[in-house]
């Protein structure tokens, strides 16, 4: 595996395997900001409503980096959640958090907890280590059609410059999804790129707008977007919000009926 980030077009874009994990827990996680956990709440409320007391099924959140709670999201509707992460630091780090996680993610399962499904959930922390499963990959090159749940947090914009490179993420990350699956992705809006300790990471700025165009034909009418503003406590400078893509993957993606032909 190599250390770069592999641009589809084969440019390598940031040193992922000097990614400081520790550095990027503390930053972006250890004091939970109240933009993730609307979004926590807003991807369990979405989950709920689409999968109507589904459970057993096969969940993946990509690129997980240091943050657990997209894969809690999913906690109650799945028998196997995948972590799929590129980098072999933030791979490590997950080795270790998943079997017992830290106090870090009480408030995400705080703002879930009510939920039905959720609520249910005696042990969140056990349950994910039983459940959850830290994976080697890359957003480009993911397996087709194997999960039926989905979530993917500040990646696709996250991890080059290159616009080719975030629609490519987004594409495939949605390929990896059955018909129909519901997903929930997230982005920093108008990124300008991240210092991680003293590495910067690479972005594409990007607008509401254009998660709008990338998405359109591939999900169902019911996309929602939820943007968050940094208000009086921005994260850090160089992005001028959030956005949450709530979304079903189309069932006949290019305009095929299920089970038809092209
Ligand atoms: C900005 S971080 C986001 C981490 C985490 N999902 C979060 O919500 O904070 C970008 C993540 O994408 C991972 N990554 C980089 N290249 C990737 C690739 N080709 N496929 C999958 N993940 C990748 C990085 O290692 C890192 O964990």
């Amino acid at each position: 595996m190599p250390t770069s980030s592999p641009a589809p077009d084969g440019d390598p874009a940031a040193d992922w395997d000097r990614f400081d994990s520790a550095f990027y827990l503390r930053h972006n996680y250890a004091e939970a900001r109240k933009d993730d956990l609307r979004f926590a709440s807003a991807a369990g409320d979405f989950f709920l409503a689409r999968l109507r007391g589904r459970t057993g099924l096969r969940g993946v959140d990509v690129g997980s980096g240091t943050n657990l709670y997209p894969a809690l999201t999913m906690l109650p509707f799945c028998a196997e959640i995948a972590l799929v992460e590129y980098s072999a630091a933030n791979r490590r780090w997950l080795e270790a958090e998943v079997p017992g996680y830290s106090p870090v993610w009480d408030p995400f399962w705080a703002e879930l907890r009510p939920k039905d499904g959720y609520r249910e959930i005696a042990d969140p922390a056990r349950l994910l280590a039983a459940r959850a499963r830290v994976e080697s990959g890359s957003v480009f090159e993911l397996p087709r059609e194997r999960w039926e749940l989905g979530t993917m947090f500040f990646v696709a914009e996250s991890i080059s410059a290159d616009e080719a490179d975030f629609r490519a993420a987004l594409l495939r990350f949605l390929a990896g999804l059955v018909p129909g699956a519901p997903f929930a992705a997230a982005f920093m809006e108008n990124s300008q790129g991240y210092l991680v300790g003293d590495l910067f990471f690479p972005a594409v700025p990007v607008t509401e707008a254009d998660l709008r165009a990338c998405l359109a034909g591939l999900v169902e009418d019911d996309l929602v977007l939820t943007r968050e503003s940094p208000g009086e406590a921005p994260l850090r400078q160089g992005y001028t919000g959030m956005i949450l893509a709530c979304g079903r993957k189309r069932e006949a993606p290019d305009g095929r009926r299920p089970g038809g032909r092209s």
